[in-house]
């Protein structure tokens, strides 16, 4: 396993639609742990495929806390979403920054686990968040196209504080 680079925003593939996976090959097998090797190592919740370059309808999500983890969806789809939940994001392709992002309070996806099996599950609040910003990286969707009113820069934010 191993640690990928990750895109950032102006990149063009983050911006590009990801297409789905057709069978589990050792390949893909080892991007997946790769993803999540590069997730844990960038401190994130999320990873969707396109964020490390590759253009297939993959993402792992890890929210730690009470939430059974980690996950990996393969070819998912969100099939209900209900409620709304307003919230800061950030995305490990726009670092520095974050937002804040209305989303459904509740979603329930369908998608295949690692061995290809099918599985549904169903989301609340700062999961159900995670799972819906990393299921627009698949669409070539980023955060910051629907962020309310301006992205926090964070650095400025730190100087800021340290001024006082
Ligand atoms: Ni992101």
């Amino acid at each position: 396993m191993a640690i990928r680079e990750i895109r950032k925003e102006g990149d063009p593939i983050l911006r590009k639609e990801c297409k789905p996976v057709k069978e589990m090959t050792d390949r893909t097998r080892e991007l997946i742990g790769d993803m999540f090797d590069t997730m844990y190592e960038a401190e994130g919740v999320g990873l969707a495929g396109p964020q490390v370059g590759i253009l297939k309808r993959i993402f792992v999500v890890d929210v730690g806390g009470e939430e059974p983890a980690p996950f990996v969806f393969i070819n998912p789809e969100i099939i209900e979403m209900s409620g709304e939940q307003t919230g800061s994001e950030g995305c490990l392709s726009v670092p520095g920054y974050q937002g804040e992002v209305t989303r459904a309070e509740h979603v329930k996806i369908r998608a295949l686990d690692e061995n290809m099996e099918e599985f549904e599950l169903e989301a609340d609040g700062f999961f159900a968040r995670a799972i819906q910003h990393e299921e627009d990286h698949l669409h070539g969707t980023l955060y910051i196209d629907k962020v309310n009113g301006e992205l926090t820069d964070l650095s400025k934010m730190y100087d800021e504080e340290e001024e006082e």
